[in-house]
């Protein structure tokens, strides 16, 4: 049988470095898409790998040139132009409540997130890892007339660039999903130091009920898997507020499911008091 790609669904209960978890294999056959499953034990190692450098062996720099691969072909999973519409109702909520200020999309990509922001008045930054996808999200803004509104810069969203609480509100749309769950903490801890106190944060993530293909097995326990050499999480509600619940108020959490997409779209508000909220 040739082989020519595979991917890993962790349904073990852990990712700590050294620990033995079960892994569930599915090999998928050349030309016939067909699945076929085996278990065995892996060892998961947390790297703590520098996510900017390409030399390391890592999941995240596989991830790297996923991104760069999908913005170089044009062909991805996620849209291209318009906004999600949970996040635009999450927008004209906080307008409603006055809400305003300084925005940050962290993993903008190609802008669809800023452009309605910068509509809304908000001063703009759009932060991604992968410069193809600014330079696309540039040229986005200009057709928008809002190119002079938002500043675009590269890095990577678990070492933002930005001094203490720089930003009102602050998106991200479908990034948060591709960190490690040993770097989920490094995640929420900057966004806690470049939010204000009482800021907004809204996320969009893969809810556990995502599937890539219809043939995927979703076993109950999968949290992540590495796909295509990219690193997918997965959350259900009690998970998003057992990562985000200390730090910050969930006021709501949309679900939204059609066919293989199931994503949550969340907006939060940091409890440190004071700010906008
Ligand atoms: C699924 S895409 C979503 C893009 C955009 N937010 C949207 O909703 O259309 C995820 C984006 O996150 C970026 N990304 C992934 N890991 C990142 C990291 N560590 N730091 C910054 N950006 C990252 C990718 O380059 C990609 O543009």
């Amino acid at each position: 049988m040739v082989l020519d790609w595979a991917f890993a669904v962790n349904i073990g209960p852990s990712e700590k470095a050294g620990e033995k978890d079960l892994v569930l294999v599915t090999f998928i056959s050349e030309g016939q898409n067909r699945a076929s499953g085996v278990f065995r034990e892996e060892r998961v190692e947390a790297t703590g790998e520098d996510v900017t450098t390409m030399g390391g062996q890592g999941i995240y720099t596989t991830q790297k040139e996923y991104f760069r691969d999908a913005y170089r072909s044009g062909v991805h999973g996620w849209p291209t132009e318009g906004p999600t519409g949970a996040i635009l109702q999450f927008l004209k909520k906080m307008r409603r409540e006055g809400i305003e200020g300084r925005f940050l999309d962290i993993g903008c990509g190609e802008g669809r997130h800023l452009i309605p922001f910068a509509r809304a008045g908000f001063r703009c930054e759009g932060f991604d890892l992968e410069p193809l996808a600014l330079e696309r999200a540039e040229g986005y803004l200009r057709k928008a007339g809002v190119r002079r509104r938002v500043n675009l810069r590269k890095g990577d969203a678990l070492r933002l660039p930005y001094p203490e609480s720089s930003f009102d509100v602050i998106l991200d749309s479908g990034c948060f999903h591709h960190i490690r769950i040993s770097d989920e903490r490094r995640f929420v801890r900057g966004i806690l130091k470049v939010l204000k106190p009482g800021g907004t944060f809204l996320l969009t993530v893969f809810d556990v009920n995502f599937r890539h293909t219809p043939d995927e097995l979703v076993h109950k326990r999968r949290r992540w898997l590495v796909h295509r050499g990219h690193y997918d999480r997965f959350f259900t509600a009690a998970d998003i507020r057992r990562v985000f619940g200390k730090e910050f108020v969930v006021r709501e959490l949309v679900k939204e499911a059609k066919g293989l997409s199931h994503f949550w779209h969340v907006r939060m508000r940091s409890r440190v008091a004071g700010g906008s909220g």
